[in-house]
């Protein structure tokens, strides 16, 4: 037994690791050399196609023969020998977003029974999901989050993944510029462009190289990821080289175009571009792609289409300012914005451009160099949880639909390592809190103005509890966080930020967000925001307006108490803001004062719904008899007390833990 072992080992030795080369240039006529399961097959075009759009399939396509991938051609310990292999592959998804991806992999058999739709792309199932005996390496190119949340969460990613989904490392699909090698373009995997991969292994160095680009735009001058990784502890001595892909309830085609394969540090042979088949985008016509004249001809009229599109794009984006900054392969994320253009819309993010400082970070003001546009860009640094941001792609798309002439419109963002990057629409005249606070040139907000933009303010949180499409918890309502615009109108800014922040933080305990003074009693007691704590906010706002005071001044002036005993006295017009020199209509002043109170009572059963509030300052309804306020029930009171109390010193602890 133990002889013949040596004898093997002895004629390994000499014969050495035997190389392998193969290209396809599309696989027509080669299906011989090909070993396909489930649902991948070779189509008439010459394509590969290792799904269908039909929900939680698997398809694998290996080489047929199996690839000697131990190196014991010395007589230490086997190395795992040196490969580069390329390849192209195209991901065509319905409209909207399809799903899964598709890896390149090295696997010790060329069936993989069991394995799952999916997250687990065809390689893994959740009972052999990081087993160190799968053998398995895998470069996973995926479109959707991945199956841990904190691992995988960019969507549109490449990873490296070694016997699980768990990629050891990952990066957003991109693309190092041909003349500015540091600089990455994202890149849409599932764009249904044909995008090249190159990986590279190099088993003296043990590192491995991935890149990725666009067909027709030369290699990429770095890889996307360098990895050091031992591959002689991963593979075995015969493995299959091939590809596994899966759709789950998102769906896509997944398509490999050409590919080639080299092992001893021999390059991947050059694939001829003109020689391989392409998958129809639209997915209705598959007629097959030969290179000839009618190929010529379709690309010179493909050619001449993309440069009207641009033009179209150019001129709509000219009357369209949210768009001006996507480059065609953008179209998927609309709300994306390239990074440059932030960086030289805001003079490189310098001091002297911040307009603001909050508690998600600072904001610069800007002006983007595609159209001219200002815009404030706030600038959000999460050096721990840039891991838990990166998923949220998909949630500030949802943000940026959000359009109200009352609402900062976020007219797009941008990912930037661990920044994020939003844009806004540019609001001239600041902050209500500041026109309200800090007096320049004695300027003092007229009543009119006032008690329009308390009524503009209602309506956008009306728009984000009631009227759009899901339910938007602002979390954060403060005068602050009210701008005010070119007319003089009220627009609610950071929106949904509170949540995202939320969700980037890795800790699973629920998180207070908000500030002193505006959480309403019930958030400090369960946590739980909900669209009548963002009413208490609003009718902290409402009384910040009326009076001209802030919530909490010193420990002694609590903002709410002092108009409750103004209305308890019977004087509730007293508390109305000295600064307006009593010029003001009498029944609007009451109306936002007594509005106040009830907003803000501390029982949330109380307080009226945004749709309310509404009608009450439109006198499409009568505000109710607020008794249990103005009485001089202690009971009441001392409840708002003890709310106050508790709150500050929630938030300080909040704020310590940030
Ligand atoms: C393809 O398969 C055929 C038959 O199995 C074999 O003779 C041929 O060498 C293979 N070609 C390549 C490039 O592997
Ligand atoms: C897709 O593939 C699955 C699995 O092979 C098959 O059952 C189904 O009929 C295919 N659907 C289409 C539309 O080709
Ligand atoms: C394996 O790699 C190590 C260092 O990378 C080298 O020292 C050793 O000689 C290699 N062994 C074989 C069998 O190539
Ligand atoms: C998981 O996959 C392994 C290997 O492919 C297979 O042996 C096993 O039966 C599968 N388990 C399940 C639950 O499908
Ligand atoms: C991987 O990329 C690095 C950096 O570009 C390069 O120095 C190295 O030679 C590459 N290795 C392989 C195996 O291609
Ligand atoms: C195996 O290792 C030897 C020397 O270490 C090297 O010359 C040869 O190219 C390697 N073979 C492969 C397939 O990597």
């Amino acid at each position: 037994m133990a002889s013949t072992i040596y004898l093997l080992l002895f004629l390994s030795m000499i014969v050495g690791a035997q190389s392998v080369e193969f290209t396809f240039e599309g696989f027509n006529g080669r299906e011989k050399n090909l070993t396909t399961h489930s649902a991948s097959i070779i189509m008439s075009s010459g394509l590969l196609r290792l799904t269908n759009k039909t929900r939680n399939v698997v398809g694998q396509a290996f080489y047929y023969k199996p690839i000697q991938m131990l190196n014991t051609s010395s007589n230490s310990s086997p190395n795992a020998s040196s490969f580069s292999t390329t390849f192209v592959f195209q991901i065509v998804s319905p409209k909207g977003k399809g799903g899964f991806g598709l890896a390149f992999t090295l696997a010790p058999s060329n069936q993989l029974p069991g394995a799952e739709s999916g997250h687990y792309l065809g390689l893994f199932n959740s009972s052999n999901d990081g087993n160190i005996l799968n053998n398995i390496f895998a470069v996973e190119f995926d479109t959707v989050n991945g199956l841990n949340d904190n691992a995988d969460s960019e969507g549109n990613h490449v990873g490296i993944n070694i016997n699980s989904m768990f990629s050891r490392s990952m990066e957003a699909a991109a693309y190092s510029e041909t003349d500015h090698p540091n600089r990455f373009r994202d890149l849409m995997l599932d764009s249904g462009k044909p995008i090249q991969a190159w990986i590279e292994y190099d088993g003296a160095t043990k590192l491995v190289n991935v890149t990725i680009g666009l067909v027709g735009k030369g290699r990429p001058s770095r890889p996307l990821i360098t990895d050091s990784v031992d591959l002689s502890a991963v593979v075995r001595d015969n493995m299959y080289a091939g590809f596994s892909s899966s759709t789950g309830e998102k769906v896509s085609s997944h398509y490999i175009l050409g590919w080639s394969f080299s092992t001893e540090g021999e390059a991947a042979p050059l694939l001829n571009y003109a020689r391989l088949p392409e998958a129809p985008i639209s997915e209705k016509t598959s007629s097959p792609f030969r290179p000839s004249v009618i190929a010529i001809v379709a690309s010179l009229c493909g050619v001449a289409a993309i440069l009207f599109a641009v033009l179209f794009f150019r001129a709509v984006y000219m009357k369209w300012p949210r768009f001006e900054a996507l480059e065609d392969w953008e179209l998927d994320c609309p709300h994306r914005f390239r990074y440059q253009d932030l960086h030289t819309a805001t003079k490189g993010f310098i001091n002297s451009e911040i307009i603001g400082v909050g508690g998600f970070g600072a904001v610069y003001r800007g002006r983007l160099p595609t159209n001219g546009n200002d815009v404030a860009v706030k600038k959000i640094s999460t050096p721990n949880s840039s891991q838990g941001l990166r998923g949220f792609t998909a949630e500030i798309e949802s943000l940026g639909r959000l359009r109200h002439k009352n609402l900062v419109n976020l007219q797009g963002w941008c990912k930037r390592n661990n920044d994020l990057l939003l844009v806004y629409d540019f609001i001239p005249n600041g902050s209500l809190a500041d026109l309200l606070f800090n007096r320049r040139n004695n300027f003092v907000l007229s009543w009119e103005q006032r008690f329009n933009i308390v009524k503009g303010i209602a309506a956008g949180l009306l728009y984000l509890h009631e009227e759009w499409e899901k339910v938007v918890i602002h979390r954060d309502v403060k005068s602050s966080n009210v701008l005010i615009d070119a007319e003089m109108n009220g627009r609610l800014g950071d929106f949904g930020l509170a949540r995202l922040y939320d969700h980037g933080t890795t800790s699973h305990t629920t998180k207070i967000v908000g500030t002193i003074g505006y959480l309403a009693p019930e958030l400090t007691r369960t946590g739980q925001a909900s669209t009548s704590s963002d009413v208490y906010a609003f009718g902290i706002l409402l009384l910040e307006v009326a009076c001209g005071r802030k919530p909490v001044e010193t420990s002694d002036f609590i903002l709410t108490d002092f108009v409750v005993e103004s209305h308890q006295m019977g004087r509730l017009l007293d508390a109305a803001d000295p600064k307006l020199n009593s010029a003001f209509v009498i029944k609007e002043m009451e109306v936002v004062l007594g509005l106040g109170l009830l907003c803000s009572h501390p029982n949330p059963k109380t307080r009226p719904t945004m749709r309310e509030v509404i009608r009450y300052l439109n006198w499409e309804d009568k505000l109710p008899v607020i008794d249990d306020l103005g009485s001089s029930d202690s009971l009441s009171r001392s409840k708002r007390f003890m709310g106050a109390v508790s709150i500050e010193m929630i938030t300080s602890s909040i704020d310590a833990g940030r």
